[in-house]
């Protein structure tokens, strides 16, 4: 049962996992959390099963008959008070919504900027799960969390790792609090210690199987091209105010540290934890307090030993790409961002090789011109001329399967 004190909650993206990690850790407080607005896409049973059993005021789905299809179901089970919608308009509605204290941004890709923003500008706590957003928009994105008074909690697990890993006062710079570097530690994903020759025969099921995280097959196959780390990589910069160069990629393949904070003293402070999403979406819902995530505690000695090795940018030149186009500044974060939804479809259709991502990446990169990003109408424009781009170029003959 929800009490008057209860947060409210809008789940953007509850179908997937991190919706799914959401709604067990607000299952095991339902007495704090109320969900007021659940959406999908495209899975109308599983957004049926979610409103059957949380029954939020709101849901949203992508289109008319599949919210017909969904309102329906819903009466024949008595349900008839959830408003259902669907959209786009419906989204940012239910972002900015008056009676939602607290959004979590787990839409996949760039369809998340525009609610997030929403969410932004209507200065609610936002648990930002989707980096694209910030990867897209970064500096319109973080003068809009201080122009509209919006609370921003990373809940990607290295950038929920140094946000609590660093003081409370790092909004005044990292070197006034003695920070030296950031470190974004990576699985290194499935294909960490695979031969070029065997990563030209990676299978989208091979890449979707990664070895300590459950998660989507866009997020999951970026892990397996380090693509992932080099989002994270610029959403660490915006997030925290760093440089490129004092963010630093170690791979940790047990996934047991989910990043470090250098300090100028030479300490170094690390989160730990096992791998589960559960432990940043509870610590985002909860701050700054904190609750029972429903995570198993971490036992040190099954454990037992802890590796790091530095990054290979040959075999997974993903990486070097995303440092680039930060450091490239203006709308070439956009440009990539787009580039690499595009080259990740295509991959999980069947329509790309693995090492072709990166290729295909690259090559849109430089056929792009960098603009300042200085409006959203910009940054936009940019990300849709790179993803025509990007489709052009994937039909040349050198992108085609077996060519690359
Ligand atoms: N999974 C993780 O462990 C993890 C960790 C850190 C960060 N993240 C980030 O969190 C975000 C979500 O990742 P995920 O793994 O949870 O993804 P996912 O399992 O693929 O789920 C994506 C969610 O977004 C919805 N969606 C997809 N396209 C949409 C569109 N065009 N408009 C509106 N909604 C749309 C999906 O609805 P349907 O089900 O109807 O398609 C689903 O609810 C990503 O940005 C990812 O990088 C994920």
């Amino acid at each position: 049962m929800s009490s008057s004190s209860s947060r409210r909650v809008t789940l953007l993206g509850a179908t997937g996992s991190i919706g799914r990690s959401t709604l067990a850790v607000i299952a095991r407080h339902s007495e704090a959390y109320e969900l007021y607005a659940v959406t999908a896409q495209r899975s109308r049973e599983a957004l049926l099963e979610i409103c059957l059993r949380f029954e939020p005021a709101r849901a949203v789905i992508g289109t008319q008959h599949d919210a017909e299809w969904l309102r329906s179901r819903l009466q024949e089970a008595g349900l008839t008070r959830i408003d259902v919608c669907h959209g786009e308009a419906a989204l940012l509605e239910v972002s900015q919504a008056p009676e939602v204290d607290t959004v979590m941004s787990a839409i996949v890709g760039a369809a998340g900027l525009l609610p997030t923003l929403a969410a932004v500008e209507a200065g609610k706590r936002v648990l930002l799960a989707n980096k694209e957003a910030l990867v897209m928009s970064g500096g319109l994105f973080m003068d809009a969390v201080s122009r509209h008074g919006a609370t921003l909690l990373p809940i990607d697990s290295e950038h929920n790792a140094i946000y609590q890993c660093l003081p409370m006062q790092h909004r005044d710079g990292l070197s006034r609090v003695g920070v030296s570097r950031l470190l974004l530690t990576a699985s290194g994903g499935p294909f960490r210690e695979w031969s070029l020759a065997a990563l030209e025969t990676v299978t989208p099921d091979q890449a979707c199987a990664h070895p300590n995280w459950s998660m989507g097959r866009k997020i999951s196959t970026d892990s397996a091209t380090m693509m992932n780390k080099g989002l994270e990589l610029i959403e660490a910069c915006w997030l925290f105010d760093a440089t490129p160069a004092q963010v630093e990629v170690v791979v940790h393949p047990q996934s047991i540290i989910h990043s470090m904070v250098g300090y100028a003293d030479g300490s170094v402070l690390a989160q730990m934890g096992n791998p589960d999403m559960r432990t940043p979406i509870a610590y985002g819902l909860a701050w700054p307090s904190r609750i029972d995530a429903g995570v198993e505690p971490l036992d040190l000695f099954a454990v037992s030993r802890l590796d790091f090795e530095s990054p290979d940018e040959v075999r997974f030149p993903c990486l070097r790409l995303a440092r680039e186009a930060m450091v490239a500044g203006g709308t070439a974060p956009a440009s990539l961002n787009a580039a690499n939804e595009v080259a990740v479809q295509a991959f999980l259709d069947g329509k790309l090789s693995f090492l072709g991502i990166a290729r295909l990446v690259q090559a849109t990169l430089e056929a792009t011109e960098v603009r300042a990003a200085d409006s959203l109408d910009v940054v936009l424009c940019e990300d849709a001329r790179a993803r025509q781009l990007a489709e052009r170029l994937l039909h040349q003959r050198s992108f085609q399967r077996g060519r690359t």
